[in-house]
């Protein structure tokens, strides 16, 4: 067999058997719309959980976490996350690759677009965490987001307010792109 047909074959195995874990506030109504479609479209050996009712070391279960988060508040986290964090005191991330998607309105905020992204990203880096599916900023129109780095967003923004009719193909491009990334 030639070599490059065996590391195909390599990938596929990692793919078919990474524990995947998506996490969000199943309380919160767009994040948690974005996530079933995100779930649909991701298939088989992906685990939902609601950050309302689980500790932080469910975390530990999983190869690979999904994060799902909206900005509320002009630029913080909901409520829901912000009680968690207490929770992320005793996990590693270690060897863990994350990937975020973020629920923003960039016409209503636009000085705050998504920033939720950057907070978690604050926070799991130094724990460890591998983030990934960083995404291009083109086609949004803002003035600001903390969610930034090397001209990217860290993660997925998905804006239900005021482009909702890109939805679905910035899902299932991002999905994609994270299978890819995660092996
Ligand atoms: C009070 C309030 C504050 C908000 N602040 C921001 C913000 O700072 N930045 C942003 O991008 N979106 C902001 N949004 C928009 C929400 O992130 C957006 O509506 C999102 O889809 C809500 O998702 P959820 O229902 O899952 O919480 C805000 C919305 C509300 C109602």
């Amino acid at each position: 067999m030639p070599l490059k047909s065996i590391a195909l074959v390599v990938i596929k195995i990692n793919d078919l058997t990474m524990k995947t874990g998506v996490f969000y506030s199943f309380s919160s109504g767009k994040t948690q719309s974005v996530a079933e479609r995100l779930v649909k479209e991701f298939g088989d050996n992906v685990e939902v959980n609601d950050i309302e009712v689980i500790g932080g070391d469910k975390f530990l279960e999983y190869d690979f976490i999904i994060i799902g988060v909206s900005t509320w508040f002009g630029g913080g986290l909901p409520d829901a996350w912000e009680d968690f964090l207490p929770e992320f005191k005793e996990t590693s991330f270690n060897n863990k690759k994350v990937a975020i998607f973020g629920l923003g309105n960039q016409q209503g905020y636009p000085e705050n677009f998504g920033d939720a992204i950057s907070y978690l990203v604050e926070l799991l880096e130094p724990k460890g965490a591998k983030i990934i599916g960083f995404t291009s900023t083109e086609g949004y129109e803002f003035d600001a987001s903390r969610s930034i780095r090397d001209s990217k967003f860290m993660g997925l923004l998905i804006d239900e307010e005021s482009q909702p009719e890109l939805t679905v193909g910035r899902i299932k491009n991002w999905v994609k792109q994270i299978k890819t990334e995660a092996v």
